[in-house]
């Protein structure tokens, strides 16, 4: 089967489970996030494992579900749990459930996804809207033969992280009375935390925070023309900015004291989107 074959499949598995009643709106989920769950008024979950073709995450953290409910009375998909580049699969792992849910019918994708904070002023908990990217993962979503049905072979990434957007994120966070950091999102392919070396040099380069996702779905939903927003939340120091050594499970306790910020933020966000 191709996998132009698949995703059409995948989008059918989406708009049969839920009824042919898609909303315009997904999120993506990142570590942590259950209290963005608990504020929204749940209609219908999806195990991915029931979604044809639809990638199976395998990390702690990460459920792997898509629901579909409203948060402020507006209809939302909500991808809880997605797979790293880290777990092995190739750089394309994302491919199929986003172009998916773009032929099912969302138009506007947020990213939120846990980091490690390159600034002292911007501690764990923090929020940070994210303005645009560094790839330092070493691979592209769009390698390989392009698809033309999708887009272009040669996508922009001038404003990956549309100001449209950007500018309802900061109303949403005046609302809310959260702050909301901005910066440059650094993508490293993990799953081993950086050396310090490796956090000070991102530093020089201009990066605010790093992380192990976010980047390959900022870059395929560019290139099918989904609207983007992405907001990181910080979870950590990078490696050698403070005393002590990085673990997965600070990552989620620092995660959900994060979540509730985060639940607000996007609460505030999503109708206005
Ligand atoms: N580095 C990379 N990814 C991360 C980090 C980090 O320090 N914290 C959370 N995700």
């Amino acid at each position: 089967m191709t996998t132009s074959e698949q995703i059409h499949q995948c989008a059918t598995s989406i708009r049969e489970k839920l009824n042919d009643d898609i909303p315009d709106v997904a999120v993506i989920l990142g570590s942590g996030l259950g209290d963005f769950v608990n504020a929204m008024n749940i209609e219908d979950q999806i195990p991915y494992d029931q979604i044809s073709h639809f990638p199976k995450p395998g990390v702690s953290g990460h459920a792997g579900t898509l629901l579909k409910g409203t948060i402020n009375g507006r209809s939302i998909l909500c991808l809880q749990g997605r797979v790293h580049s880290y777990e092995g699969q190739e750089p394309k792992y994302m491919t199929t459930p986003l172009r998916a849910l773009k032929l099912a019918g969302i138009k506007t994708l947020v990213i939120t996804s846990a980091v490690g904070s390159l600034r002292e002023s911007m501690p764990p908990g923090s929020l940070m809207m994210v303005t645009d990217h560094i790839n330092m993962s070493g691979v592209s979503p769009l390698a390989g033969p392009n698809d033309d049905a999708f887009g272009v072979r040669f996508p922009d990434m001038t404003e990956a992280y549309p100001v449209a957007n950007r500018e309802i994120l900061i109303e949403a966070a005046k609302a809310a009375d959260i702050t909301l950091h901005e910066g440059v999102f650094c993508m490293v392919r993990g799953p081993h935390f950086e050396t310090p070396a490796e956090i000070r040099a991102f530093q020089i380069l201009g990066a605010d925070v790093v992380g192990m996702s976010m980047v390959p779905e900022v870059i395929l939903a560019n290139h099918c023309g989904l609207n983007v927003a992405a907001v990181a939340m910080v979870t950590n120091l990078g490696a050698g900015m403070t005393e002590g050594r990085l673990t997965h499970d600070e990552t989620l306790s620092e995660g959900a004291k994060a979540a509730g910020n985060m639940a607000k933020l996007l609460g505030e966000f999503l109708p206005k989107v």
